[in-house]
């Protein structure tokens, strides 16, 4: 199992999420981990799966939505799939109806920047935004400095898989630190409450 689904799997389940949108799917591995977790879970999935001018990337699209659906089949009836771009998906979904939402798409400052503008309204209040990418190895971009820019992080704990640093700590930092985000440097995950997040 991918580092993100080993953490955001626990988080999810802990917080009785029970409605999530991943924005960047590929072929589907943290969304299939999700919902093998956690039973009543509701996905929005949204990738485009394709080619865009804009949008420089190495994926094979074809192989990784061939992927997608196969990891998919035995969940349809949870989840819901845009194949589009992030800042069109947006659109069809309601304000405030989603428990979280997992931000992974492009890894720009500005691609960050448009999708977490697109998508914020679409959590509830006091649900949670998570995304990956809060590191500097996986930062190309500017990507850790749109994460601070718009979401807050105020603070950053590492994860590891040694005792000290344990999934638990992660949960109990977001059960107690109602003012702070968290970052695993590590996997690069980070998790905020919508509340505590600074609206720019
Ligand atoms: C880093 S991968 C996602 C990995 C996935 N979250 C996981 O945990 O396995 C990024 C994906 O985002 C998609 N993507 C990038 N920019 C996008 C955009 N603006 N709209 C829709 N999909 C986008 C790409 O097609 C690619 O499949």
């Amino acid at each position: 199992m991918q580092d993100n689904a080993i953490i955001t799997g626990p988080i999810v389940k802990e917080f009785s999420l029970k409605r999530g949108a991943e924005l960047g799917v590929k072929k589907g591995a943290l969304t299939k981990a999700l919902l093998h977790l956690v039973q009543d879970l509701n996905m929005v999935c949204v990738d485009m799966w394709k080619e865009h001018a804009n949008i420089a990337d190495t994926y094979n699209h074809k192989n990784n939505y061939t992927a997608f659906v196969d990891n998919m089949k035995p969940y349809m009836d949870r989840i819901r799939i845009h194949r589009d771009l992030t800042t069109e998906a947006h659109k069809h979904i309601i304000d405030e109806s989603l428990d979280f939402i997992y931000i992974d798409a492009s890894r720009t400052y500005d691609s960050f920047s448009a999708d977490y503008d697109a998508w914020i309204s679409k959590v509830k209040p006091g649900g949670m935004i998570m995304g990956r990418g809060y590191s500097a190895t996986i930062d190309k971009g500017g990507l850790v400095r749109a994460i601070n820019d718009k979401v807050g992080i105020a603070t950053s704990l590492e994860y590891s898989k040694e005792p000290a640093f344990t999934i638990e700590s992660l949960v109990a930092h977001l059960r107690n630190n109602t003012a702070s985000g968290i970052a695993d440097k590590q996997s690069g995950s980070w998790y905020c409450w919508k509340r505590h997040v600074i609206t720019k």
